[in-house]
């Protein structure tokens, strides 16, 4: 008959074997499934513990009990230890994986672009008008035929209508709905929103039923103004305009005013400006603001007077670049676009 391995000897194996096991786990998984198996009820550490009380010997007993202890502990310190350093290395992986590269590449050779020539034009229109103490405004493409048309003194079938080719838009109510013809209604609008004095520019795109040709886009852009405010007469009209005219093409230019009609205006005048060399361009409209339309806007006209202005974007930037057809521009051909940087 073998003498039976002395219990510390025991203790020593299943201590050994166990740590054996720990250094060989390599997730936080395994760490979860082995625990039980080393150091749960039915581990042979947990048997060990429940065999002690067949010792007969006290001081043995004593001494198993602290080996035990001290075994317990060191797997105990084992698995924590992997536990951790399985969980660190699981972070790691995580975050190396969901990381997100916010470093700015810049690839040598890359070209910029640039702003359209119209868009060019506008913002230059933009810092004039915001130097003469004007703010800027904006209103829909898509317009009902109150504020295109019937706020601006042409109630239904005048004959002024005429004067805009209007593209409707399908509607309940046919007519009723349009892509506008001008950028007048937004004037309407900003009565309506802002309370005096105004001194407004509005900006943006209108739309008419026109054939394409060298000088006319069915699309195109124009800019509106507008000043309403206490004792405004034709001399401030006059005035504005002149000095538009100085601050954007340069003090050689001039301005001057001929008489005209518009519905929403009274009186109206269309006005040109003077090149350097003597020619005149034609550029816009303008006139008073007609109490019927500060009434659409809400305004007593009693009270309140203003004048206002419209004229094409498109057709600035065509004479100031000395673009020859219109078309040109919308034709997104970048050797053309190219030649206009800001
Ligand atoms: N809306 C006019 C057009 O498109 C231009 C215009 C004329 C605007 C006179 C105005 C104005 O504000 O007072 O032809």
């Amino acid at each position: 008959m073998t003498s039976p391995v002395p219990f510390v000897e025991q203790i020593a194996a299943v201590v050994d074997a166990s740590l054996k096991t720990i250094a060989a786990l390599t997730s936080s998984e395994e760490v979860a499934q082995a625990t039980p198996g080393l150091v749960g009820k039915k581990s042979a550490l947990s048997q060990l513990k429940s065999s002690m009380g067949s010792i007969a010997d006290s001081e043995e007993r004593k001494s198993a009990g602290q080996a035990l202890h001290a075994a317990q502990t060191s797997v105990d310190a084992a698995l924590a230890a992997k536990k951790s350093e399985c969980e660190a290395t699981e972070m790691a992986a995580q975050l190396l994986r969901e990381q997100i590269d916010i470093t700015e590449h810049l690839v040598a050779g890359t070209t910029r672009g640039r702003l359209h020539l119209v868009t060019q034009a506008t913002q230059r229109l933009e810092d004039v008008f915001i130097g003469l103490g004007f703010q800027v405004a904006e209103g829909p493409e898509v317009e009902s035929d109150f504020y295109n048309f019937e706020a601006l003194n042409m109630p239904k079938s005048h004959p002024a209508r005429s004067m805009w080719d209007t593209l409707f838009v399908e509607s309940e109510e046919p007519g009723s709905v349009v892509l506008r013809t001008h950028t007048s209604p937004v004037q309407i609008r900003v009565m309506q929103n802002w309370p005096p004095p105004i001194y407004a520019i509005m900006p943006g795109r209108v739309f008419r039923r026109d054939t394409p040709d060298a000088t006319h886009m069915p699309v195109f852009h124009q800019i509106e103004g507008l000043v309403i405010d206490r004792n405004i007469t034709f001399k401030d009209l006059a005035g504005t305009i002149e000095a538009f005219t100085k601050a954007f093409f340069g003090d050689d230019f001039t301005s001057r005013l001929r008489p005209s009609y518009f519905p929403f205006t009274e009186p109206s005048a269309e006005f040109d400006i003077r090149r350097a060399n003597g020619s005149w361009i034609e550029l816009g409209g303008c006139g008073m603001v007609h109490p019927d339309v500060l009434r659409a806007g809400g305004l007593d006209p009693e009270e309140w007077s203003g004048f206002a202005f419209g004229f094409g974007i498109d057709r600035m930037a065509k004479e100031r670049h000395n673009v020859e057809d219109i078309r040109e521009m919308y034709t997104n051909d970048l050797r053309f676009l190219r030649q206009f940087s800001s």
